[in-house]
């Protein structure tokens, strides 16, 4: 099998030849940014808007932007066609380099390191769409800028591992006994066929999903409310769903052993995920390319 070519630092190469300084502060603190964009029938969805997200986290710690969005999306192209398959998720990420070191930035103006990879697009099998799937929950004991994607994802990644070692797909996080999201989703909830989110704060990362979920809610008349959701609400709510790159819709239909609702995907969830698929097919995988002149 041909291995998979990667983008490092303006490279094209294979992922095992790939290599970075071990004093990069993206290996020695999480001191980084990343994206992940699913690309449909080789079109990135909504690139402008995770362009947009990346300069967003950058600009929050401080890290220069290496390149144009004309650059990103000429690399990023570059890299889905050098795939053998059609549906990707690009990965990418930007930390802030190579230096001695020291909690505190390098003085000068070191060059980010900018790495780039694309999988197979893994979508939730289609028995765990029409079943729903399990949760767990937990504190939410993260830090408080949520909304930066950051790759310091040590968080995420020990809540998520509660979930699995449950066999659960998602953890589920409350902070001071409020919903803010899930380990790596947006969550929802719908009661009474209202349909309730956080709205985007530092507690949450602003969905790419998140954002179209809205949006169908709202060209379909849906009723949709940006609020406060508490613990209770959610563990009382007839349908919970988490959102995301990977998952796109996905029905919970049970928290913490409990059944969420009647324990199977709901009414409205059925609607959202017929309106997502038809999305997709419209939207995402009739998508144009942006020219890609850098
Ligand atoms: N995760 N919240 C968190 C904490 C996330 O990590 C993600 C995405 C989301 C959903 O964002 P989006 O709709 O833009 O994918 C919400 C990605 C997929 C990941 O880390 O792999």
């Amino acid at each position: 099998m041909d291995s998979m070519k990667v983008f490092l630092n303006g490279s094209f190469v294979a992922a095992e030849d790939a290599k970075i300084s071990v004093l990069d502060r993206g290996f020695i603190f999480g001191d980084g940014i990343y994206e992940v964009v699913p690309v449909y029938s080789r079109v990135a969805f909504r690139l402008d808007e995770h362009l947009a997200r990346l300069e967003r986290s950058l600009a929050a710690i401080a890290i220069r932007n290496p390149y144009t969005a004309a650059q990103w999306r000429s690399h990023i192209y570059r890299l889905v066609d050098a795939q053998p398959f059609e549906d990707q998720a690009v990965y990418f990420q930007v930390t802030r380099g190579v230096a001695k070191r020291d909690h505190a930035f390098p003085k000068g103006n070191i060059e980010p390191t900018v790495f780039m990879m694309s999988n197979p697009l893994v979508m939730p099998p289609a028995a765990q769409v029409e079943r729903g799937a399990a949760a767990v929950s937990a504190q939410d004991n993260r830090w408080l800028r949520c909304d930066i994607k950051s790759t310091s994802l040590l968080g995420n990644v020990l809540l998520r591992q509660v979930s699995a070692e449950a066999g659960a797909v998602e953890t589920i996080l409350f902070r001071d006994g409020k919903l803010t999201e899930a380990s790596s989703s947006n969550v929802f909830i719908v009661k009474g066929g209202v349909i309730a989110t956080p709205p985007k704060s530092n507690l949450i990362l602003p969905g790419i999903t998140y954002d179209v979920v809205l949006e169908l809610a709202h060209a379909d008349k849906l009723p949709i409310e940006l609020r406060e959701v508490t613990e209770a609400e959610v563990r009382g709510a007839d349908e919970v769903w988490v959102s995301s790159s990977s998952k796109e819709v996905l029905a919970i239909v049970s928290l913490d052993g409990k059944p969420v609702g009647d324990g199977r995907p709901g009414r409205v969830f059925h609607r959202m995920h017929e309106l997502y698929q038809d999305f997709k097919k419209r939207v995402m995988r009739a998508g144009k390319r942006e020219p890609v002149s850098a």
